[in-house]
Protein backbone atom coordinates (compact mmCIF):
# COMPACT_ATOMS: atom_id res chain seq x y z
CA UNK A 1 0.00 0.00 0.00
CA UNK A 2 1.57 3.28 -0.95
CA UNK A 3 -0.16 6.64 0.11
CA UNK A 4 1.05 10.12 -1.07
CA UNK A 5 0.13 12.48 2.05
CA UNK A 6 -0.49 16.05 1.30
CA UNK A 7 1.36 17.89 4.40
CA UNK A 8 2.73 15.05 6.48
CA UNK A 9 4.30 18.49 8.34
CA UNK A 10 2.00 20.56 9.61
CA UNK A 11 -0.35 21.09 10.82
CA UNK A 12 1.09 19.76 13.64
CA UNK A 13 -1.42 16.57 14.25
CA UNK A 14 -0.03 15.40 10.75
CA UNK A 15 2.81 13.59 12.37
CA UNK A 16 -0.22 11.56 14.00
CA UNK A 17 -1.78 10.97 11.27
CA UNK A 18 1.37 9.93 9.55
CA UNK A 19 2.18 7.89 12.24
CA UNK A 20 -1.06 5.82 12.00
CA UNK A 21 -0.65 5.29 7.88
CA UNK A 22 3.01 3.82 8.73
CA UNK A 23 1.63 1.68 11.53
CA UNK A 24 -1.44 0.25 9.30
CA UNK A 25 1.38 -0.92 6.87
CA UNK A 26 1.46 1.64 4.59
CA UNK A 27 4.68 3.29 2.82
CA UNK A 28 3.94 7.20 2.99
CA UNK A 29 4.87 9.20 0.28
CA UNK A 30 4.67 13.15 2.18
CA UNK A 31 4.61 16.16 -0.08
CA UNK A 32 5.29 19.38 2.23
CA UNK A 33 6.80 22.93 1.91
CA UNK A 34 9.75 22.20 4.49
CA UNK A 35 12.79 21.26 3.41
CA UNK A 36 13.65 17.31 3.99
CA UNK A 37 16.29 18.17 6.80
CA UNK A 38 13.38 20.67 8.81
CA UNK A 39 11.35 17.32 9.02
CA UNK A 40 11.78 16.08 12.95
CA UNK A 41 13.52 12.52 13.14
CA UNK A 42 10.30 11.09 15.01
CA UNK A 43 8.23 12.09 11.55
CA UNK A 44 10.65 11.30 8.88
CA UNK A 45 11.00 7.74 10.45
CA UNK A 46 7.70 7.04 9.43
CA UNK A 47 7.95 8.32 5.76
CA UNK A 48 9.32 5.95 2.90
CA UNK A 49 10.00 9.32 0.70
CA UNK A 50 9.50 12.89 0.77
CA UNK A 51 9.22 15.50 -1.64
CA UNK A 52 9.83 18.90 -0.98
CA UNK A 53 7.64 21.80 -3.08
CA UNK A 54 8.14 25.08 -2.59
CA UNK A 55 4.64 26.48 -2.73
CA UNK A 56 1.92 23.84 -0.42
CA UNK A 57 -0.88 25.98 -1.78
CA UNK A 58 -0.20 26.16 -5.67
CA UNK A 59 -2.33 23.28 -6.65
CA UNK A 60 -1.15 23.46 -10.31
CA UNK A 61 2.66 23.26 -9.46
CA UNK A 62 2.28 20.61 -6.92
CA UNK A 63 0.35 18.26 -9.14
CA UNK A 64 2.81 18.71 -11.79
CA UNK A 65 5.48 18.21 -9.50
CA UNK A 66 4.26 14.85 -7.82
CA UNK A 67 3.69 13.50 -10.74
CA UNK A 68 6.92 14.18 -12.18
CA UNK A 69 7.99 12.47 -8.89
CA UNK A 70 6.31 9.27 -9.39
CA UNK A 71 7.02 8.25 -13.10
CA UNK A 72 7.14 5.18 -12.84
CA UNK A 73 5.98 4.14 -9.25
CA UNK A 74 2.78 2.83 -8.49
CA UNK A 75 0.60 4.69 -5.58
CA UNK A 76 -2.30 3.35 -4.26
CA UNK A 77 -4.00 6.39 -2.36
CA UNK A 78 -3.63 10.13 -2.37
CA UNK A 79 -4.76 11.66 1.04
CA UNK A 80 -4.68 14.91 2.68
CA UNK A 81 -6.21 15.36 6.48
CA UNK A 82 -6.37 19.16 5.83
CA UNK A 83 -8.62 21.73 4.69
CA UNK A 84 -6.55 23.81 2.33
CA UNK A 85 -5.39 20.78 0.91
CA UNK A 86 -8.64 18.44 0.29
CA UNK A 87 -9.48 19.56 -3.36
CA UNK A 88 -5.51 19.39 -4.37
CA UNK A 89 -5.62 15.50 -3.36
CA UNK A 90 -8.48 15.06 -5.21
CA UNK A 91 -7.20 16.53 -8.12
CA UNK A 92 -4.03 14.14 -7.91
CA UNK A 93 -6.40 11.06 -7.03
CA UNK A 94 -8.05 12.15 -10.74
CA UNK A 95 -5.20 12.82 -12.20
CA UNK A 96 -3.69 9.26 -11.58
CA UNK A 97 -7.08 7.56 -11.94
CA UNK A 98 -7.28 6.29 -7.71
CA UNK A 99 -9.89 5.84 -6.39
CA UNK A 100 -11.52 7.72 -3.42
CA UNK A 101 -13.10 11.52 -3.49
CA UNK A 102 -14.10 13.01 -6.55
CA UNK A 103 -12.93 16.73 -6.92
CA UNK A 104 -16.66 17.48 -7.75
CA UNK A 105 -17.75 15.51 -4.18
CA UNK A 106 -14.77 16.91 -1.83
CA UNK A 107 -16.02 20.30 -3.84
CA UNK A 108 -19.20 19.68 -1.95
CA UNK A 109 -17.35 19.83 1.62
CA UNK A 110 -15.17 22.54 1.03
CA UNK A 111 -17.59 25.07 -1.00
CA UNK A 112 -19.87 26.88 1.71
CA UNK A 113 -22.82 27.51 -0.37
CA UNK A 114 -22.63 24.20 -2.38
CA UNK A 115 -22.39 22.09 0.16
CA UNK A 116 -25.68 24.21 1.60
CA UNK A 117 -27.96 23.37 -1.45
CA UNK A 118 -26.52 19.78 -1.92
CA UNK A 119 -27.83 19.62 1.77
CA UNK A 120 -30.58 21.64 1.37
CA UNK A 121 -32.16 19.72 -2.38
CA UNK A 122 -31.86 16.17 0.04
CA UNK A 123 -34.71 18.18 2.24
CA UNK A 124 -32.33 18.62 4.96
CA UNK A 125 -32.52 21.73 7.09
CA UNK A 126 -30.07 24.01 6.16
CA UNK A 127 -29.98 28.19 7.22
CA UNK A 128 -31.28 30.23 4.03
CA UNK A 129 -28.77 31.61 2.27
CA UNK A 130 -27.13 33.42 -0.56
CA UNK A 131 -23.57 33.56 -2.33
CA UNK A 132 -22.78 36.93 -2.78
CA UNK A 133 -19.58 38.53 -4.44
CA UNK A 134 -20.11 42.73 -4.06
CA UNK A 135 -21.67 45.01 -1.21
CA UNK A 136 -24.67 45.52 -3.67
CA UNK A 137 -25.29 41.88 -3.65
CA UNK A 138 -24.89 41.65 0.05
CA UNK A 139 -27.58 43.96 0.32
CA UNK A 140 -30.07 42.55 -1.57
CA UNK A 141 -29.68 39.14 -0.19
CA UNK A 142 -29.62 40.79 2.97
CA UNK A 143 -33.29 42.08 2.55
CA UNK A 144 -34.28 38.55 1.03
CA UNK A 145 -33.13 36.43 4.35
CA UNK A 146 -33.64 39.42 7.02
CA UNK A 147 -31.95 40.20 10.44
CA UNK A 148 -29.89 38.98 12.24
CA UNK A 149 -28.03 37.38 9.66
CA UNK A 150 -24.50 35.93 9.58
CA UNK A 151 -21.95 36.57 6.42
CA UNK A 152 -18.49 35.00 5.77
CA UNK A 153 -16.14 33.88 3.14
CA UNK A 154 -17.39 30.93 1.49
CA UNK A 155 -13.81 29.03 1.98
CA UNK A 156 -13.09 30.31 5.38
CA UNK A 157 -11.77 28.65 8.54
CA UNK A 158 -11.40 29.59 12.31
CA UNK A 159 -14.45 31.78 12.05
CA UNK A 160 -12.10 34.29 10.43
CA UNK A 161 -14.05 37.46 8.98
CA UNK A 162 -17.20 35.36 10.18
CA UNK A 163 -19.98 38.90 11.75
CA UNK A 164 -23.29 38.35 12.90
CA UNK A 165 -25.35 41.28 11.64
CA UNK A 166 -27.86 42.83 13.50
CA UNK A 167 -29.92 45.28 10.83
CA UNK A 168 -28.80 47.14 7.76
CA UNK A 169 -26.98 49.78 9.19
CA UNK A 170 -24.76 47.20 10.76
CA UNK A 171 -24.49 45.55 7.57
CA UNK A 172 -22.64 48.49 6.63
CA UNK A 173 -20.28 48.49 8.84
CA UNK A 174 -19.42 44.49 8.42
CA UNK A 175 -18.73 45.48 4.69
CA UNK A 176 -16.19 47.43 5.30
CA UNK A 177 -14.83 44.94 8.04
CA UNK A 178 -14.85 42.34 4.75
CA UNK A 179 -13.80 44.50 1.83
CA UNK A 180 -10.77 42.29 1.22
CA UNK A 181 -13.25 39.69 1.31
CA UNK A 182 -13.74 38.97 -2.85
CA UNK A 183 -16.62 35.59 -2.37
CA UNK A 184 -19.14 35.30 0.55
CA UNK A 185 -22.30 34.02 2.50
CA UNK A 186 -24.90 35.49 3.49
CA UNK A 187 -26.96 33.38 5.96
CA UNK A 188 -29.77 33.37 8.31
CA UNK A 189 -28.81 33.46 11.91
CA UNK A 190 -29.68 30.10 14.05
CA UNK A 191 -30.46 31.09 17.62
CA UNK A 192 -29.62 27.78 19.61
CA UNK A 193 -26.66 25.37 21.28
CA UNK A 194 -23.81 24.72 18.76
CA UNK A 195 -22.65 21.16 18.38
CA UNK A 196 -20.02 19.05 15.83
CA UNK A 197 -20.89 16.25 14.45
CA UNK A 198 -17.57 14.26 13.72
CA UNK A 199 -16.91 10.89 11.85
CA UNK A 200 -14.89 8.61 10.85
CA UNK A 201 -16.74 6.97 7.59
CA UNK A 202 -16.12 4.22 5.28
CA UNK A 203 -17.98 4.64 1.99
CA UNK A 204 -19.69 7.74 4.29
CA UNK A 205 -21.32 5.45 6.60
CA UNK A 206 -20.16 6.39 9.85
CA UNK A 207 -17.51 4.01 11.79
CA UNK A 208 -17.12 5.84 14.46
CA UNK A 209 -19.24 9.07 15.67
CA UNK A 210 -18.37 11.59 18.06
CA UNK A 211 -20.71 14.59 19.43
CA UNK A 212 -19.23 17.88 20.70
CA UNK A 213 -20.65 20.95 22.23
CA UNK A 214 -19.33 24.47 21.97
CA UNK A 215 -19.19 26.94 24.81
CA UNK A 216 -19.69 29.04 23.85
CA UNK A 217 -20.72 29.16 20.16
CA UNK A 218 -17.73 29.96 18.03
CA UNK A 219 -18.66 33.08 16.89
CA UNK A 220 -19.13 34.25 20.36
CA UNK A 221 -15.48 32.92 21.50
CA UNK A 222 -13.86 34.04 18.54
CA UNK A 223 -14.91 37.38 18.89
CA UNK A 224 -14.61 38.11 22.95
CA UNK A 225 -11.18 37.89 24.28
CA UNK A 226 -11.80 37.37 28.50
CA UNK A 227 -13.24 34.25 27.20
CA UNK A 228 -12.03 30.79 27.60
CA UNK A 229 -13.50 28.60 25.13
CA UNK A 230 -14.58 25.33 26.32
CA UNK A 231 -15.26 22.04 24.24
CA UNK A 232 -16.61 18.86 25.84
CA UNK A 233 -17.44 15.59 23.50
CA UNK A 234 -20.47 13.68 24.52
CA UNK A 235 -20.46 10.43 26.04
CA UNK A 236 -23.90 10.17 26.25
CA UNK A 237 -24.42 9.83 22.26
CA UNK A 238 -27.40 7.93 21.90
CA UNK A 239 -29.46 10.60 24.57
CA UNK A 240 -33.12 11.75 22.64
CA UNK A 241 -31.38 15.51 22.76
CA UNK A 242 -28.96 15.50 20.16
CA UNK A 243 -30.28 12.35 18.35
CA UNK A 244 -32.13 14.98 15.90
CA UNK A 245 -28.32 16.15 15.40
CA UNK A 246 -26.60 12.82 14.57
CA UNK A 247 -29.32 11.95 12.44
CA UNK A 248 -29.17 15.12 9.95
CA UNK A 249 -25.40 14.68 10.01
CA UNK A 250 -25.67 10.39 8.84
CA UNK A 251 -28.23 12.12 6.22
CA UNK A 252 -25.61 14.54 5.11
CA UNK A 253 -22.96 12.61 4.58
CA UNK A 254 -25.16 10.67 2.53
CA UNK A 255 -26.60 13.61 0.19
CA UNK A 256 -22.49 14.68 -0.50
CA UNK A 257 -21.43 11.51 -0.80
CA UNK A 258 -18.53 11.00 1.54
CA UNK A 259 -16.33 8.76 0.91
CA UNK A 260 -13.89 7.13 3.36
CA UNK A 261 -12.41 9.16 6.10
CA UNK A 262 -12.77 11.85 8.93
CA UNK A 263 -16.00 14.38 8.33
CA UNK A 264 -16.28 17.34 10.89
CA UNK A 265 -20.09 18.83 10.70
CA UNK A 266 -21.33 21.49 12.43
CA UNK A 267 -24.75 21.81 13.28
CA UNK A 268 -27.41 23.94 15.69
CA UNK A 269 -29.59 23.14 18.17
CA UNK A 270 -32.82 25.58 18.59
CA UNK A 271 -34.97 25.63 21.40
CA UNK A 272 -37.64 24.08 19.86
CA UNK A 273 -35.38 20.85 19.41
CA UNK A 274 -34.95 21.11 15.49
CA UNK A 275 -31.04 20.43 14.16
CA UNK A 276 -30.03 22.76 11.18
CA UNK A 277 -26.75 22.45 9.35
CA UNK A 278 -24.10 24.81 9.72
CA UNK A 279 -20.80 23.34 7.54
CA UNK A 280 -19.01 20.48 7.29
CA UNK A 281 -16.01 19.24 5.71
CA UNK A 282 -14.20 15.77 4.80
CA UNK A 283 -11.40 16.38 7.30
CA UNK A 284 -10.43 15.63 10.79
CA UNK A 285 -11.51 18.67 13.14
CA UNK A 286 -8.39 20.74 14.27
CA UNK A 287 -7.59 21.88 18.19
CA UNK A 288 -7.26 18.95 19.39
CA UNK A 289 -11.39 17.24 19.20
CA UNK A 290 -9.37 14.95 18.09
CA UNK A 291 -6.93 14.35 21.34
CA UNK A 292 -10.52 14.29 23.09
CA UNK A 293 -12.24 11.94 21.09
CA UNK A 294 -9.26 9.59 21.80
CA UNK A 295 -9.34 10.27 25.37
CA UNK A 296 -13.12 9.88 25.07
CA UNK A 297 -12.73 6.12 24.68
CA UNK A 298 -8.86 5.40 25.21
CA UNK A 299 -8.51 4.93 21.32
CA UNK A 300 -6.19 6.21 18.87
CA UNK A 301 -8.18 7.68 15.66
CA UNK A 302 -5.11 8.95 13.89
CA UNK A 303 -4.14 5.05 13.61
CA UNK A 304 -8.27 3.99 12.99
CA UNK A 305 -8.09 6.89 10.50
CA UNK A 306 -5.23 5.81 8.62
CA UNK A 307 -6.86 1.92 8.57
CA UNK A 308 -9.91 2.99 7.40
CA UNK A 309 -7.99 5.56 4.48
CA UNK A 310 -5.94 2.56 3.75
CA UNK A 311 -8.09 -0.56 3.93
CA UNK A 312 -11.50 0.54 4.23
CA UNK A 313 -11.38 -1.07 7.56
CA UNK A 314 -12.22 0.56 11.32
CA UNK A 315 -10.80 -2.01 14.35
CA UNK A 316 -10.69 -0.28 17.41
CA UNK A 317 -13.85 -1.36 19.72
CA UNK A 318 -15.38 2.08 20.76
CA UNK A 319 -16.62 2.39 24.51
CA UNK A 320 -17.82 5.62 25.25
CA UNK A 321 -16.43 6.18 29.04
CA UNK A 322 -15.79 9.39 29.70
CA UNK A 323 -16.66 13.46 28.39
CA UNK A 324 -13.50 14.92 27.49
CA UNK A 325 -13.42 18.88 28.31
CA UNK A 326 -10.87 20.89 26.88
CA UNK A 327 -10.28 24.46 28.15
CA UNK A 328 -8.54 27.26 25.93
CA UNK A 329 -6.79 29.66 27.90
CA UNK A 330 -6.13 33.33 26.49
CA UNK A 331 -3.82 35.36 29.10
CA UNK A 332 -4.82 38.81 30.21
CA UNK A 333 -2.21 41.58 29.27
CA UNK A 334 0.26 41.34 25.90
CA UNK A 335 3.40 40.07 25.43
CA UNK A 336 5.08 37.10 27.44
CA UNK A 337 3.22 35.51 30.38
CA UNK A 338 4.20 36.39 33.57
CA UNK A 339 2.41 34.48 35.97
CA UNK A 340 -0.27 32.13 36.40
CA UNK A 341 -3.08 32.15 39.07
CA UNK A 342 -4.88 29.09 40.69
CA UNK A 343 -3.69 26.70 38.71
CA UNK A 344 -1.48 24.43 41.62
CA UNK A 345 -4.95 24.64 43.41
CA UNK A 346 -6.84 23.27 40.57
CA UNK A 347 -4.37 20.62 40.51
CA UNK A 348 -4.44 19.85 43.74
CA UNK A 349 -7.86 19.18 44.07
CA UNK A 350 -9.00 18.08 40.81
CA UNK A 351 -5.56 17.38 38.77
CA UNK A 352 -6.55 13.63 38.79
CA UNK A 353 -9.09 14.39 36.12
CA UNK A 354 -6.29 16.53 34.01
CA UNK A 355 -5.47 14.16 30.99
CA UNK A 356 -3.07 17.65 29.53
CA UNK A 357 -2.06 20.39 30.53
CA UNK A 358 0.22 22.56 28.18
CA UNK A 359 -0.47 26.22 29.28
CA UNK A 360 2.10 28.35 28.06
CA UNK A 361 5.28 28.72 30.67
CA UNK A 362 6.02 31.96 32.74
CA UNK A 363 8.55 33.63 30.07
CA UNK A 364 6.76 32.59 26.66
CA UNK A 365 5.46 35.10 24.29
CA UNK A 366 1.40 34.80 23.98
CA UNK A 367 0.00 33.49 20.89
CA UNK A 368 -2.67 35.57 18.80
CA UNK A 369 -5.70 34.67 20.20
CA UNK A 370 -7.62 35.66 17.09
CA UNK A 371 -5.53 33.31 14.03
CA UNK A 372 -5.86 30.09 16.83
CA UNK A 373 -8.06 28.56 19.01
CA UNK A 374 -5.26 26.68 20.87
CA UNK A 375 -4.69 30.70 22.17
CA UNK A 376 -2.16 30.00 25.36
CA UNK A 377 -2.33 26.47 25.82
CA UNK A 378 -5.11 24.39 27.39
CA UNK A 379 -6.28 22.54 30.09
CA UNK A 380 -7.85 19.14 28.83
CA UNK A 381 -9.76 16.93 31.40
CA UNK A 382 -12.33 13.64 31.59
CA UNK A 383 -15.17 12.91 33.48
CA UNK A 384 -17.68 10.31 32.86
CA UNK A 385 -20.78 12.06 34.51
CA UNK A 386 -21.38 14.98 32.35
CA UNK A 387 -22.25 17.68 34.63
CA UNK A 388 -19.08 17.00 36.34
CA UNK A 389 -17.12 17.21 33.50
CA UNK A 390 -19.00 20.33 32.56
CA UNK A 391 -18.35 21.88 36.48
CA UNK A 392 -14.80 21.11 36.33
CA UNK A 393 -13.98 22.60 32.46
CA UNK A 394 -15.49 25.84 33.98
CA UNK A 395 -13.90 25.97 37.22
CA UNK A 396 -11.00 25.75 35.08
CA UNK A 397 -12.04 28.61 32.83
CA UNK A 398 -13.21 31.00 35.59
CA UNK A 399 -10.33 29.96 38.67
CA UNK A 400 -6.83 29.12 35.92
CA UNK A 401 -5.67 32.64 34.88
CA UNK A 402 -2.63 33.53 33.21
CA UNK A 403 -1.52 37.01 32.81
CA UNK A 404 1.24 38.86 30.93
CA UNK A 405 1.69 42.09 32.46
N1 LIG B 1 -26.16 30.63 10.07
C1 LIG B 1 -25.57 30.78 11.25
N2 LIG B 1 -26.30 31.01 12.35
C2 LIG B 1 -25.74 31.19 13.56
N3 LIG B 1 -24.42 31.16 13.76
C3 LIG B 1 -23.61 30.93 12.70
C4 LIG B 1 -24.14 30.72 11.40
N4 LIG B 1 -23.11 30.50 10.56
C5 LIG B 1 -22.00 30.59 11.29
N5 LIG B 1 -22.28 30.83 12.58
C6 LIG B 1 -21.33 30.99 13.69
O1 LIG B 1 -20.08 31.35 13.17
C7 LIG B 1 -19.13 30.33 13.41
C8 LIG B 1 -18.18 30.23 12.25
O2 LIG B 1 -18.89 29.90 11.08
P1 LIG B 1 -18.40 28.69 10.19
O3 LIG B 1 -18.27 27.49 11.02
O4 LIG B 1 -19.27 28.63 9.00
O5 LIG B 1 -16.99 29.27 9.76
P2 LIG B 1 -15.53 28.70 9.85
O6 LIG B 1 -14.68 29.90 9.65
O7 LIG B 1 -15.40 27.55 8.95
O8 LIG B 1 -15.38 28.21 11.31
P3 LIG B 1 -14.37 27.18 11.96
O9 LIG B 1 -13.22 26.98 11.05
O10 LIG B 1 -14.06 27.86 13.24
O11 LIG B 1 -15.21 25.96 12.12
C9 LIG B 1 -19.96 29.09 13.67
O12 LIG B 1 -19.28 28.14 14.43
C10 LIG B 1 -21.15 29.69 14.41
O13 LIG B 1 -20.84 29.93 15.77
MG1 LIG C 1 -16.97 26.21 11.49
Amino acid sequence: MKVVFLAPHYPPEMHQYTRGLAEVGAEVYGVGDQPVGALPASLKRHLADYLHVPRMMDEDDVIARVHAWLRGREVDKVLSNWEPLVICAARLRERFGLPGMTVDQVKGFRDKQLMKERVRAAGLRVPRSARIFTATEARQAAEEIGYPLVLKPIAGAGSADTYKVEDAADLERVLKLTRHVTEASVEEYIDGEEFTFDTVSIGGVPAFMNVAQYLPKPIVARSVEWISPVIITVRDIHQPKIAPGIELGKNVLKALQMGDGFTHMEWFLKPNGEAVFGEIGCRPPGAHLVDQMNYMCDIDLFREWARVACWGHFAAKVDYKYNAAIVFKRALGQGRITRIEGREDFMRKYGRFVVEDTLLPIGAHRRDWTQTLVSDGHILLRHADWDSAYELAFKAASDIKLYAQ
